[in-house]
């Protein structure tokens, strides 16, 4: 029996039965013999969730790239690492090999070095889905700088304040990118945001679109010249396995984003671990997932999961309308893909275009079909089986958080049997429990609860960087002893998980976790606005879409609507970016409040969701007369 790679459904239970019963030798074995260490840990976990505080593999050493570059080298020199398909179906691809990539991170890793960065700094990567994007994290992770990745679609003011959160001394963008038929002028949008940094002392630039930019005085340069003359030879920094790795911010449902933080062995053992069984990996696949680097799926399923696997990574550049509807599906045939890993945005979306997109192009090169980032509706599924998978690929719905750095519950294809909508069984070592509004774990199948994770696992955050207190009240504070993930789910009859969607104030909009609290924010900036409240409605393709609810100052009102409203979405646009736009809209003269003053976003969501015959009892408002007239003018 292999913990590591699992092949039937009895195998699973033993070793998941196993992974329950001993979880400390289950990991400690998938440690030992998949990973090169340069010293063996002293202790497997040790965890206390009251703190809260978890180490995994305390005492070992090691580096990630060695894990994900150097340990190929002998065996895989030559085959493709990253496979890069640009935005242009007529721009050539890339294949970068293993040799090639180790000689691309050192090179990096060496200019990093020569900037001044060492061990611990943090580094901003602002890149699109170009290769520098995935060595630059290399190159971060090979000299034990920490990289905070933030998604190149984010605006200025997102930025700088992630910058400034984590204190980052470096900033790693490119001139310009491409998507779809539009360039984007990222290199101004750095340049806006440090305007606000004052920590940051270098930009490095890499060249994209060949716009002509501006480059600021000894504080920005290109990257391919000094690239061209540093060393390919730059020696790994050994990491102490609880050294972080990276940070990620991810939206909370009040305040700041959050930073979290990822540790280095543990996030590499289960990002493997995970990517090897989901995905059902061997030798010669070329594994696609079609997220940006700049969330956790890219950084765990296109870099570090199939890396340190030794796999093909397919990175994509583009967008799937791009130049048509069947974009996704002439790459898939082009390259061959064997698995495929999107979001149910991307498909609900291909799904309302013509079936000839999809049929046209040879997509029995696919064994896996994998899913995340939101609930997958049966509809999609179907589509995404019967049309693409042509119903012989499995399709994996994995669930899983930023938090959680890896995949968490999700069938294995051709080992666990799938339902749609059900995410189905935790993986090995993975312990959920449903809990109730009362703090009381619920037992047995058929219920539905909170979803918490009782026991730690080894990819899990540490913590949010600068801010242990908020670590410890968002995620261990709710059911006490037990990791709260902020989603609901049931469990069925044969304990299957359906997971149902967030029960805080995150709201899932094309797969983009956004917190309604910093879009209010934002909006409460406009002049005119006296307050405001933001609230979740579903949504076609987009999964929810958002609605807010805005009273104005006296001084606007009898400003016109629709402008209002391109103002308050522009305000959004700069604070946050384009993902966070409302899509309606409604003025309302008041919001309902509880007589304490909070705003009861229960029955704001009600009337956006049109539930308005469930509202509840509203007579212990503080201000009942409200709710009829938002009612009346609901959009
Ligand atoms: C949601 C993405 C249902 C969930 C990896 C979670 C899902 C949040 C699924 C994390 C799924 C993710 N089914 N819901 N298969 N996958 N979610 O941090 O609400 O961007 O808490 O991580 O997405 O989003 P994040």
């Amino acid at each position: 029996m292999s913990n590591y790679h699992i092949k039937h459904l009895e195998e699973y239970f033993k070793v998941y039965r196993k992974s329950v019963r001993e979880p400390e030798v289950f990991w400690e074995e998938i440690a030992e013999e998949h990973f090169i260490w340069r010293k063996r840990w002293d202790n497997v976990l040790s965890w206390d969730f009251s703190k809260p505080e978890v180490k995994w593999f305390e005492g070992a050493k090691l580096n990630i790239t060695e894990n994900c570059i150097d340990r190929h080298l002998r065996t895989k020199g030559d085959k493709t690492a990253i496979l890069f398909e640009p935005n242009d179906p007529n721009e050539e691809a890339q294949h970068i090999s293993y040799n090639e990539l180790s000689e691309r991170v050192n090179r990096f890793a060496n200019v990093l070095k020569s900037k001044g960065v060492q061990k611990g700094d943090r580094v901003c990567i602002y890149l699109p889905m170009i290769p520098e994007l995935a060595v630059s994290v290399l190159a971060c992770a090979r000299i034990g700088a920490v990289h905070s990745v933030v998604f190149a679609g984010f605006s200025a003011t997102a930025l700088a304040t992630r910058i400034n959160d984590s204190d980052c001394k470096m900033v790693i963008t490119s001139d310009g990118s491409y998507r779809g038929a539009k360039t984007i002028d990222l290199k101004s949008i750095v340049d806006e945001a440090l305007e606000d940094c004052s920590g940051v002392n270098t930009v490095l630039v890499a060249k994209r679109i060949n716009s002509d930019i501006n480059m600021v005085d000894n504080r920005d340069e290109w990257l391919q010249p000094l690239l061209d003359a540093a060393s390919d030879d730059c020696p790994v920094e050994v990491m102490d396995a609880e050294d972080p790795l990276f940070i990620l911010y991810t939206s909370g449902s009040t305040g700041m984003p959050k930073g979290m933080v990822h540790s280095t062995a543990g996030y590499m053992v289960q990002t493997a671990y995970s990517f090897k069984n989901v995905f059902q990996y061997r030798n010669d696949d070329i594994y696609w997932c079609t997220a940006d680097i700049g969330w956790i799926t890219g950084h765990s399923y296109i870099v570090y999961g199939p890396l340190s696997n030794g796999a093909t990574t397919v990175m994509f550049e583009g967008v799937p309308s791009y130049p048509d509807f069947g974009r996704f599906w002439e790459v898939v045939e082009k390259h061959k893909v064997t698995q495929f890993y999107t979001a149910p945005t991307a498909i609900r979306a291909l799904a309302k275009e013509n079936l000839e997109f999809v049929d046209k192009y040879d997509l029995s090169s696919l064994k896996v079909l994998g899913s995340v980032g939101e609930p997958i509706n049966e509809e999609a599924w179907h589509w995404y089986n019967d049309n693409v998978g042509k119903k012989k690929s499995p399709i994996a719905d994995t669930w899983w958080q930023t938090e959680t750095g890896s995949i968490m519950i999700a069938p294995l294809p051709y080992v666990t049997p799938t339902i749609p909508t059900y995410a189905s069984l935790p993986l090995p070592g993975i312990q959920p429990v449903l809990m109730d509004e009362n703090g009381k774990e619920i037992s047995g199948n058929q219920v539905d609860g909170r979803l918490c994770i009782k026991y730690p696992w080894p990819s899990m955050a540490r913590t949010i960087w600068g801010n242990h207190q908020r670590y410890k009240e968002t995620y261990f504070s709710a059911f006490e002893g037990k990791y709260f993930t902020g989603d609901g789910a049931l469990r069925d009859a044969v304990g299957y998980y359906r997971i149902t969607g967030r029960v805080d104030d995150v709201i899932i909009v094309s797969g983009h976790n956004l917190g309604t609290a910093p879009i209010e924010d934002a909006i409460n900036e406009h002049p005119a606005v006296a307050e405001s409240a933001i609230v979740g409605f579903p949504h076609d393709i987009k999964g929810n879409a958002l609605y807010g609810y805005i009273t104005l100052k006296e001084t606007g009102e009898g400003r016109d609507h629709d402008n209002l409203r391109k103002e308050i979405n522009q305000i959004i646009t700069e604070h946050i970016g384009p993902i966070a736009k409302l899509d309606k809209i409604q003025f309302t003269h008041g919001l309902p409040k509880t007589r304490s003053g909070k705003i009861m976003r229960r029955i704001l969501r009600k009337i956006a969701c049109n539930e308005t015959s469930s509202l509840g009892d509203t007579s212990t408002l503080l201000n009942p007369e409200v709710v009829q007239a938002i009612m009346d003018n609901a959009l």
